[in-house]
Parts: structure tokens; sequence; C-alpha cells
């Protein structure tokens, strides 16, 4: 079979002796004889801590792509610190896609292995892989190993949320605070808790882009780099069979992977990272999907945010293939994977090692778990919210809002104690959704004000037309669309409307008459970026971004335009 990067190398003339010449830095002439030239998309760097161990990951997958008879390259990517980059990586998250479509597109390549870790990495990756269409395969990076402070297990991000919450609560000294700093993180690898990342890593297996069982596997784990080097055989044969992201993911696959975020509680973030790649890909796959699919889905997997246990205990009992094994009637049997054989083919094999941290389906931590689609006069298009880590007695709730028109608003007024707030008030935050902050950064789970954090509350209902980090917990309606800053009805709400969150009944809605609705004007505050951006990727990305049930692409990524380049360089 014709190689694409033959198109560069094949050939006595000029150009292509120009291409081999160049790369002829210790390759051997029979680099270029013929065989596949597999990129390895690496998104390793000191910035993004969660993936500093990946060039380690790499050099096995490396290995495994020579032995198999393919020559690997290296190929740093964007990378994207989802703790150091701001104003919030959302905002950048299709810029790393884009960079990375163009940087495949271009290049001699004949398939692509990603490596991927922190939160916006993996989905960044499979979105530019969607686009250009070549083989492609995912190693997720892993979770870090469980850290401890005063003999207590340690959920890297929801601790930290948990424990700041004791500081402001006057339940924990600063001191103390400050000395689990140094043991939040403990080892290589991503948050290790059900976070977005932990769960673009699973869901990246669900949707049959890794190799079966490998996601979840801790980053120090030996055996993290022996599938890395199978990956990098496996890249070989996938361009070998020209198995590709539009033959490998249906909507199937897509399904697929809604079943397993619910299984396992994970993100909420995982809605606009699979809408945003099925939307890359043509498949068909809406908001909907997620409640329709997902919803009677029960909980099976204890892990924190929503549970007690860490990634590292989920690895230890069998990981996703034996949470998968579970709810195997729920699964599409035609899913194809990487390994040319369905996603069910692959559970056969699955055990559960330990009963407390994947539940049989018979006794599950929640008997529907899934993420709810919620609409209503306060959210045209559709806003979520994970029940799995909500408070079950706030799920029905009808309460006066309290209003935030930017996040520093809401940083400004939130302990003031004259703020006229209680535990049935609703706090609105808005401003922050993909156009307005700009970004949709994970800022919806508020904190408590700090009057009633000393009264011991500690979940009220929220709403926002922002993210929530995985890590996080609470009763809060998220990704609310149409977005303030967008026209959205959220920008027309005021302190002490009511509120009407009926989670049951998939409502969200502000009880104030239409007619005085539609004769109110926006709240200028809510509409306004915090700086409207003049030039670079804000800019573009202000002008094209889409809403947050659409996956908040950029308009013009939508789709896919392939690997073919026609022109050559010189
Ligand atoms: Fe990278 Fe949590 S900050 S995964």
């Amino acid at each position: 079979m014709e190689r694409r990067s033959s198109h560069w190398y094949d050939g006595d003339g000029r150009d292509a002796y120009i291409h081999r010449a160049w790369m002829r830095r210790g390759l051997p002439a029979h680099a270029f004889d013929g065989r596949p030239h597999i990129a390895i998309a690496n998104t390793a760097s000191d910035l993004t801590p969660c993936n500093a161990h990946l060039d380690e990951v790499a050099t096995a997958v490396k290995q495994g792509i020579w032995e198999a008879g393919g020559v690997p390259l290296n190929l740093p990517v964007v990378s994207l610190g989802e703790t150091q980059v701001r104003p919030t990586a959302m905002l950048w998250r299709n810029m790393a896609a884009m960079a990375t479509e163009e940087m495949l597109r271009a290049n001699p390549i004949d398939g692509v292995v990603l490596l991927g870790g922190c939160d916006k990495t993996i989905p960044s990756l499979l979105m530019a892989a969607a686009s250009v269409d070549l083989p492609a395969v995912v190693v997720p990076g892993g979770p870090m190993l469980t850290g401890t402070f005063r003999g207590t297990p340690l959920g890297c991000g929801t601790s930290t949320w948990q424990l700041s919450e004791e500081v402001r609560a006057g339940t924990l000294s600063r001191e103390d605070f400050l000395r689990s700093e140094s043991a939040m993180v403990r080892s290589k690898g991503h948050c290790n808790t059900m976070g977005t990342a932990s769960t673009m890593g699973l869901v990246a297996e669900a949707l049959g882009t890794t190799l079966p069982g490998v996601a979840g596997t801790p980053a120090p784990d030996a055996r993290l780099l022996e599938a890395s080097h199978a990956t990098g055989r496996l890249a070989v044969e996938l361009v070998e069979a020209d198995r590709r992201p539009s033959t490998l993911l249906s909507r199937g696959s897509f399904l697929n992977a809604i079943v397993a975020l619910a299984a396992i509680g994970g993100s909420t973030n995982a809605v606009v990272h699979l809408l945003a790649i099925a939307g890359r890909l043509g498949v068909e796959l809406t908001l909907d999907d997620f409640d329709r699919t997902g919803s009677g889905v029960p909980l099976l997997v204890d892990l924190q945010p929503a549970g007690r246990f860490l990634m590292d205990d989920l690895h230890r009992a069998g990981g996703l293939l034996a949470v998968l094994a579970e709810v195997r009637d729920l699964l599409d049997p035609t899913a194809m994977t990487v390994t040319g054989r369905p996603l069910v083919d692959h559970l056969d094999d699955a055990v559960v090692w330990d009963r407390e941290v994947i539940r049989p389906r018979s006794e599950p931590l929640q008997p529907e778990a899934g993420i709810a689609v919620l609409r209503g006069n306060l959210a045209p298009s559709g806003a979520v919210i994970k029940p799995a880590a909500a408070s079950p007695h706030l799920l029905q709730h009808r309460g006066p809002a309290v209003v935030f028109d930017s996040i520093e608003d809401l940083h400004a007024r939130l302990d003031d104690p004259d703020l006229d707030v209680d535990a049935d008030s609703v706090l609105v935050l808005r401003g922050c959704g993909p156009r307005g902050y700009p970004g949709m950064p994970e800022v919806s789970n508020m904190p408590m004000p700090a009057k009633l954090l000393a009264r011991g509350v500690r979940d009220m209902v929220r709403v926002c037309d922002g993210r929530m980090s995985g890590t996080a917990y609470g009763t809060v309606v998220l990704h609310v669309a149409p977005e303030a800053a967008a026209g959205g009805p959220l920008a027309l709400v005021r302190t002490g409307d009511m509120i009407v969150l009926d989670v049951a009944g998939r409502r969200l809605e502000l009880d104030v008459p239409a007619a005085e609705l539609a004769a109110r004007t926006p709240a200028p505050a809510a509409v306004a970026a915090y700086a409207a951006p003049t030039r670079g990727w804000e800019r573009l990305y202000v002008d094209h971004v889409q809403q947050a049930d659409t996956g908040a692409d950029l308009d013009f990524l939508v789709g896919s335009s392939g690997h073919p380049v026609g022109r050559e360089s010189h």
C-alpha cells in the first residue's frame, strides 16, 4: 500500500532528496524504504506537571514502533497545564487542537501515537486526530500515586477544595493547610481523583482509542511503559490496516463512552470534550444523548470526589474493563477499538478484585448516576448537573437568586457579612461562558459564603454558565446555554428572583412572569467580556467559539479536512 510519507520521500528527484537528507541524522537509508513513519504527539512539558513524565513514555513507544518495523518521530505539541495556564486551559484547548491538527497534516507521517494526561491534553489530541483522520492511538499518561497527610489519603484536587474550605470555616489552621502542600502530589502523573484527566483517559479507552486495559494505569507503574511499548507496535499495525478515526469511531463508540462516563462517575467536562470530538468526525451526538444514554446507568465506582477511593485503587480493583463488564448489556457490541476488535470482546477476561471500589451492578452506589441535562427558560439550549456529586436534598429546590456578574464580583462580595444570603438561596454566577470569560473556566463550584460556612452549610444550589473542575462536588448547575455574554436569559436574572431546580423533571426555571422577563434588558456587566480581546488567539476565539451545548469548539474547526496536502514546500 502506498504510504502518505512516500509523497515526501520516494524518488530520486531534488525534493525527495531534500526531505530525506535533512532527516538523515542517524536514520539509516532503509528508514525511507516505505516503512510507516509514526509521529508521537507528545504533550510533555515542565509547565504541564501532570505530563512531565511523557518523554519516558515516548521512549517506550519509540521502541515498540522500531520493533514493529516503523520509524518513530517525536513531535512536541502544545501542552496545557491545568493548574498553570491563565485565564483557563479551556481557552487554549481549541488552539492546541488546531496546532496539533495542522502539524500532523503538514508533516510526512502515516500515523500518530497521542500522549496526553492533564485535563485538556487528551481532548485536544483526539480532536486533532479526528480532523486529520490519520491512524491514531492514545497512551493516557496515568494518574499519580496517592499521597497522605496526617495519615489520611489525599485526593489531588478534591482535598485541596476541602482543606481550603476548612480554613475558611475556621476548622483548619493555615499552617496545617500549607503543611499539606508538599503531600498533595506524591508522584508523577495527573490528579488521582475521578477528575477530568482520569475521566478523559478512561473515556478514551471506552471510545476504543487506547490499548484496552491501559487507562488508569498509574504513571509510575512499570506496566504503563510495557503498555506504551505495545502501543508503539499497535500504531504500526493501525497504519498497515488503515484503521483511522473515521473508520473506528461510530455513534456507538460515543454512546459507549457515555455509559462509561456514568458508571465511573466521571467529570462533567467530558460532555464538552466528547461533543467537540464527535463534531470533528461528523458523528451525530447531542447534549440530550448524555441524558438519554447515561442518566439511567448505575454509579459503580466509589472514587472521589463522589466517593471514597482514588485512581490507584481503581487500577488495583480491575480498572475500566472490569467496570464495563458490569454494564456490558448497555454497550454497543459493534463499536470497534484500535485493536480491530469490538470493545465488548475485551471484557471477557475482566475481573473485579475489590468489590468496595467497583460495585456489582446489583449493589450500585447510585442506581441512576449519569449526567442530567436540564432545560427551561433559564437554559433554553440546556445545562448539565452531575447528581452523583450533588446533595440529594437539593435536587428539588426553589430559592431566591443571589447574582454575581463575574468571578471578581463573587470574590469581592461573597464573604461580606451583609450579603443577603441563606442556605436556601441560589448562587448565580454569570459571565463565565466560552465567550464571556473568555474560555469557560472551572469556577461554577462557587465557595460557600463565609457566614453560611460558619453555620455548617456545606452545599447550596449554584447556577453558572462556566464549568466545574472534575475534582469538585456540590449541587452545581453548569454549562448554562446560551451563556449570559451570548444573550442567554442568565443575563436577565436579578437578585431575589426565584429559581426552580427540578432535576427529576429536568427543569431549570426562572420563576418570573414571561411579560416581565421580556421587558427586562440584560445586565450590562453580565454580557461584557472582562476585557474585550483585540488581537491574537483570544480575538479569534471570541469571534468563533460555539456554545457549551455543542462542545465549545470554534465554528470553523468543526468537521474534518483530512490529511492530503497538495503543495510542495520548495
Ligand atoms: Fe493536571 Fe489535575 S491538574 S490533571
